[in-house]
């Protein structure tokens, strides 16, 4: 049988596809739900300290290549998914899963880790230095020193699995720097990409932005998104120390997309807005396209090819 396993920092996964943090995982049934689908594992909604309802509607709008959201972090603040996830290891202790934490500030970012070091929680922290939607607050992946600071303290204390959410680069000089800056932290994982952040959609009729928050700027995710997403998934898997395994996020729709991100050198992938319109069956139907291509080229395992992208000058 053609296998979809994986392996990041240790840990192995039956399947390498995976929900993105965001989409149908904030509260508990959509949790559940993940759980007893065939996804490899699951990622909660990206916490903050205390519940939050996010920014106001309509905040997600869906084009005909994707969608548009400023959601703002809508979520059910940290004790909700640290009890879930804790609950649901007590359960499943041989299962590894992702909490995602995304302070607004670096206190709070340590405040929340601080917890979870200090839990029984033994599985991955993702930590979002990606959100490009809260107004007033700018996405820390694009600050440089920033990041740098944040990890710094950050692992100051905390010695459990970690990973970062980043959002995309547009330019080389910006993956070697920040390539430079990762690679000199124990870092479990990174995830890229984000959606990308501050676009704007008009609508030609009403003569009017498509969504409420931040005058109309939002995150674009889905299909178009995709050549974004694989440059940065094989610019980082270029620059990245081999310990740290990268996730690919963006653009995925079907088996080709997800053989795409793998050939580009990702681990893990993970689906958002696509997840978002059809639900957990996404992950059967994934797991069947890929086993197919992989079956018609003859590959038994994912690292038969991940990362073996080749170029005009292979
Ligand atoms: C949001 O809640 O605004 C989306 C989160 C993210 O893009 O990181």
């Amino acid at each position: 049988m053609t296998s979809l396993t994986t392996t990041i920092g240790g840990r192995t996964f039956d399947n390498c596809m995976m929900n993105a943090a965001g989409v149908r995982c904030q509260n508990k049934q959509d949790l559940d739900a993940l759980v007893a689908s065939s996804a490899g594992a699951y990622v909660t909604k990206s916490a903050t300290p205390q519940k939050r309802a996010g920014n106001p509607s309509p905040r997600m709008h869906t084009l005909p290549k994707g969608s548009i959201n400023s959601m703002g972090l809508p979520n059910n603040g940290l004790d909700y998914y640290l009890d879930y996830v804790i609950d649901d290891q007590r359960k499943r202790p041989d299962a590894t899963n992702f909490l995602s934490v995304a302070g607004t500030s670096l206190e709070d970012n340590l405040a929340m880790l601080h917890q979870i070091q200090e839990s029984e929680y033994t599985g991955f922290v993702e930590l979002n230095l990606s959100c490009p939607n809260v107004p007033g607050k700018p996405q820390v992946g694009y600050d440089f020193d920033r990041v740098n600071t944040v990890l710094d303290k950050v692992f100051e204390f905390y010695t459990k699995p970690l990973g970062v959410k980043l959002p995309p680069y547009f330019d080389l000089v910006h993956f070697d720097q920040i390539a430079a800056i990762l690679n000199q932290y124990p870092l479990t994982f990174v995830n890229s990409i984000n959606s990308i952040g501050n676009a704007l959609v008009v609508d030609p009729q009403t003569e009017r932005v498509a969504i409420r928050p931040k005058g109309g700027f939002g995150g674009i995710g889905g299909a178009s998104v995709k050549p974004t997403a694989l440059a940065n998934v094989r610019g980082l898997a270029l620059r990245l120390k081999p310990e740290i395994k990268i996730i690919g996020t963006g653009g995925i729709l079907n088996g080709v997309d997800v053989f795409e991100h793998i050939l580009c050198g990702a681990s893990m992938v993970q689906i958002g807005t696509q997840f978002g319109y059809e639900g957990t069956p996404l992950f059967d139907r994934l797991a069947k396209e890929l086993r197919e291509i992989m079956n018609q080229k003859g590959y038994t395992n994912i690292n038969e090819f991940r990362g073996k992208l080749k170029t005009f000058d292979d």
